[in-house]
């Protein structure tokens, strides 16, 4: 190899030769619940599976790691759900914090939400803002949580703040993003097979690697993770002997 490695920043953009690590990979975690319907168990138990499999992704970000993750959690269409479903969901992310925040903060890990998580009820959004406040010093990888997020209403957001600042430009609208403190997105994984998205990172999507798996969300380990980034850096083709 004897051409320069492409810096971080083309990375994202093309352009031959291997490529470095994405910077800033997010993921549309999908299909916990037609994880638990193929097992004849509640829905419930596909998110706390899915948990799990969150659970073990941050954990191998020590051998994989990235800058910034970002999952979505939770759409702002996923409030169409039936109330029950919602409380689970709310239940498990409260879980998810008073069990997990230990370890994260450990690991150097910063939280920050994405979307207005200050829909969720009281309790969920004085854990989630500890969290937040807790890991704020952290230099870590990102990890960015997708909390009653949709794309276009974020958009509008930033397009508003940045006509209230003077000229709406790419670069004015890019600055009040909610990703606008993290590295651009470079690779987008999408499982359970569905290929859209969802209303989730539109703009930020603009020059991501797009990656799809039949992979159910519950399914996914860090190794379905590993296998994605190797995607990504195009291993594939580039010893495939030509
Ligand atoms: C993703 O799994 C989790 C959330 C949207 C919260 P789903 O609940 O959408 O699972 P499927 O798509 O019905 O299988
Ligand atoms: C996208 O999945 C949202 C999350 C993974 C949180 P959905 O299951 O809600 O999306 P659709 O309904 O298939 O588009
Ligand atoms: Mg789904």
């Amino acid at each position: 190899m004897t051409a320069a490695a492409p810096s971080a920043a083309q990375g994202s953009r093309g352009g031959r030769g291997p490529r470095p690590n994405p910077r800033h990979v997010a993921i549309i975690m999908d299909g916990n619940g037609r994880w638990a319907k193929k097992r004849f168990l509640p829905r419930a138990m596909g998110h706390k599976k899915g948990v799990e499999a969150v659970r073990a992704l941050v954990r191998s970000l020590r051998d994989n790691p990235v800058e910034a993750l970002t999952l979505y959690a939770f759409s702002t269409e996923n409030w169409g759900r039936p109330a029950d479903e919602i409380a689970d969901l709310t239940a498990l992310m409260k879980h998810f914090i008073r069990n997990d925040l230990d370890e994260i903060a450990e690991a150097g890990v910063r939280l920050k939400i994405v979307g207005d998580h200050s829909a969720f009820d009281e309790e969920a959004v004085a854990l989630i803002d500890g969290a937040v406040t807790r890991t704020a010093g952290n230099t870590g990888t990102t990890l960015a949580i997708a909390l009653n997020y949709g794309a276009q209403a974020e958009i509008v957001r930033a397009a508003r703040a940045a006509a209230a600042e003077g000229e709406i430009t790419e670069e004015a609208i890019a600055r009040h993003l909610d990703t606008a403190d993290m590295p651009p997105l470079d690779l987008l994984i999408r499982t359970s097979g569905e290929v859209r998205l969802s209303n989730f990172l539109l703009w930020q999507a603009a020059y991501a690697e797009l990656y799809f798996t039949d992979v159910l969300w519950p399914d996914f380990t860090p190794a379905h993770f590993a296998e994605a980034l190797d995607h990504f850096a195009g291993r594939e083709r580039r010893y495939g002997g030509r």
